[in-house]
């Protein structure tokens, strides 16, 4: 069986969590599409041409070191502009997508481009300042020197990137479920995903 879920969204929505958890819930396989992007900007950092870092990335990459960092996500989120980055990276997401026993991405474009035909697509939204804030708590967490105020102008200024290129922009399907957690705790927010994905799946099962 294939199923597809797609979460879009913009930066620290809480996708990843609701992603992993969904994952683990239907035990489906999971694929957080920004580390793609990360792994590329991490090579444009160190002075590798992107399309060349795009069309090289190896799924280890993905592993190593910690891409999960502010430098790196501003890096990802300006290689994500190049079109050309873009359709290196489409393949290999197309192929997740199609695993046998279900799959869930995470990302920007993934109910629009990757996979329009996702059996459930969930855009996930929180105000910029509670994103900033929980993105503040995971990066402190780690022990990363940033203040409130660089993190939220750090994700206005991606999120208005994202939205606003002219290749698979950020934005929500027109058949997707949108999932505001502004106020919404991890647990509701999980529910609510669950509740959407188990309304399709029968039908396919
Ligand atoms: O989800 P994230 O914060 O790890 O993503 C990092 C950047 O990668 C994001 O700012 C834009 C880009 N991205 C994208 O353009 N398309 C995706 N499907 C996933 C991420």
């Amino acid at each position: 069986m294939s199923f597809t879920v797609a979460i879009d969204g913009p930066a620290a929505a809480g996708k990843g969590t609701i992603s992993k958890a969904v994952a683990t819930h239907f035990g489906f396989a999971h694929l957080d599409t920004g580390l793609l992007y990360r792994a590329v900007g991490r090579r444009t950092l160190e002075g590798v041409d992107a399309l060349e870092a795009a069309q090289a990335l190896t799924a280890e990459e993905l592993e190593q070191g910690d891409l999960r960092t502010a430098e790196i996500a501003q890096a990802a989120s300006k290689v994500a502009v190049l079109p050309e980055v873009r359709a290196a990276l489409v393949d290999f997401q197309r192929a997740f997508s199609r695993r046998a026993g279900g799959a869930v991405l995470d990302g920007r474009d993934i109910g629009t481009v990757i996979c329009p035909d996702a059996e459930v697509k969930l855009f996930v939204t929180a105000s910029a300042e509670v994103r900033a804030e929980r993105r503040f708590l995971e990066l402190s967490a780690k022990g990363a020197d940033v203040t409130r105020e660089q993190v939220l102008a750090d994700v206005r200024e991606r999120d208005a990137r994202d939205a606003e290129r002219s290749t698979a922009p950020m934005k929500p399907a027109e058949d997707a479920v949108q999932l505001d957690t502004t106020d919404l705790s991890i647990e509701a927010a999980l529910a609510k995903a669950v509740e959407v994905i188990n309304v399709k799946l029968p039908a396919t099962r």
